[in-house]
């Protein structure tokens, strides 16, 4: 019996108790590999223990209303030394979903300060994700996620996503089909009112509701410059696909653009603390600075001292292990080894992703792309599968349009080797079969 609200009542969970590089082990012994997306470390990284231990005997905590600590002005400088161009400051939140949070408030203030407050339009887009917290669920664009709670959601417009898979016609080039896809943007700017918008949120590559989906083309440049053409700006959600996920630090550095505002979560704390950011443009700070002063914001953790430590070690490890170059090479491997796997099987519609960073995306068939019975929920399935077999993926429902589809997301440590890859795919593979195989 627990006293604990789990995600899901339905079924007990295993119980973790410990964590040793890309594996988790529960209380009777079975071993995970994990490759969920936040643990890109993998778990009990040296440097990392050791940067939360030094950082515990210094200083556990300060409230920021009346203090700075060296660990975020570290942290702060150093992301901003590798930012994408323009991003000056950093406001450091826990998780993903505060750090969507704060970026809508930040963009609405800019307006206010800047003496546009008409600007209240949110334009996002549909399969999207970009967490649970009332406004980050707004600007989210899965039906089913946002269904119960719609009367309490902020009014967000929504356009289609630049997903090649089901929205690029046959006879469409990629190039054709990008100006297609980011032409949306500037249809709805204009069906709304180019003076009342005040923001585009967009995942450089969707993660969780439609499985490591990257933009085609020379899209995000498009969107980049209607966001110009309106004065509308561009907050890119990087919390899944961001910190190196893709082969960049940033996944826009492939797009060659920059954001106006740029969240970033998961892979910054590599599930060591509860840690999120939001990278601003020199031009918000100063709006704010020689404006009001303040930020209108704030909650009692910002730039906790130990998620900072966390944070910033994770960060230097990255760099001086040269774990980028790992993603790249090894992520060219997981393409490899699972279109080998994948390729010519008959209920896998689409392989697609960037870095270690993919998705594989099931049909009934493969032809007419037809999704699965939701009812028959392959996906939960597939999860339950790859437990069975000591694999920690990403599964989930709703890939079409929030209630058809199902896809997995693999997204393995940065510290895998080949052999960690092959182990994956293979793994995967038996449980993708045994799931398919189920009633
Ligand atoms: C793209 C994206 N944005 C926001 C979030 C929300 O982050 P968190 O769960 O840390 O609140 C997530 C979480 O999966 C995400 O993938």
């Amino acid at each position: 019996m627990t006293h604990i609200l789990h995600r899901s009542i339905a079924a007990p969970l295993p119980i973790a108790v410990g964590g040793a590089g890309p594996w988790l082990t529960d209380s009777t012994g079975r071993r995970y590999l994990d490759a969920s997306a936040v643990s890109c470390l993998g778990h009990g990284h040296p440097a990392v223990v050791a940067a939360l231990h030094a950082q515990l005997d210094r200083l556990a905590y300060a409230h920021t209303a009346f203090f700075t600590t060296e660990v975020a002005e570290r942290l702060a400088d150093t992301l901003i030394a590798s930012a994408p161009a323009g991003l000056s400051h950093v406001y450091l939140v826990s998780g993903g979903s505060e750090a969507m949070e704060a970026a809508l408030k930040m963009a609405r203030q800019f307006f206010v300060e800047k003496g546009e407050p008409q600007r209240r339009t949110l334009i996002a887009r549909r399969q999207s994700y970009h967490g649970n917290t009332l406004g980050a669920l707004a600007v989210g664009g899965n039906a089913w996620r946002r269904a119960q709670f719609q009367p309490l959601l902020i009014e967000t417009q929504h356009i289609e996503p630049c997903f090649a898979y089901h929205c690029q016609r046959a006879d469409e080039s990629d190039a054709t089909y990008a100006a297609r896809a980011a032409q949306a943007l500037e249809d709805k700017i204009q069906e709304v009112g180019p003076e009342t918008v005040l923001a585009f949120v967009a995942e450089t590559v969707v993660g969780a509701t439609a499985g490591a989906v990257p933009p085609v083309g020379d899209y995000f440049k498009r969107i980049r410059s209607i966001c110009d053409r309106y004065g509308v700006l561009l907050i890119l959600d990087e919390v899944m696909c961001g910190m190196g996920r893709t082969g960049t630090l940033h996944a826009c550095e492939q797009d060659g653009i920059a954001p106006d505002i740029l969240t970033i979560a998961k892979g910054l704390g590599g599930g060591y603390q509860p840690i999120g950011a939001v990278l601003l443009k020199q031009e918000i700070y100063e709006r704010f600075a020689n404006g009001s002063g303040l930020f209108q914001h704030g909650h009692t953790y910002l730039g906790h001292p130990m998620a900072c430590a966390a944070g910033l070690a994770v960060l230097e490890t990255v760099a001086r292990d040269n774990l980028l170059e790992n993603v790249r090479r090894q992520g060219r491997r997981l393409r490899d080894r699972l279109h080998e796997r994948f390729k010519n099987h008959p209920h896998v519609g689409d392989i697609r992703g960037r870095g270690l960073f993919y998705g594989v995306e099931f049909v009934a068939h493969r032809a007419a792309k037809e999704p699965f019975e939701p009812k028959r929920k392959l996906h939960a399935r597939l999860k339950r599968e790859a437990m069975d077999r000591g694999l920690l993926v990403y599964p989930m429902g709703g890939t079409v349009d929030g209630t058809r589809g199902d896809h997995v997301l693999v997204a393995p440590p940065f510290i895998a080797d080949e052999a960690l890859i092959d182990t994956i795919v293979d793994r995967l593979g038996e449980a993708v079969d045994a799931a398919l195989a189920a009633p």
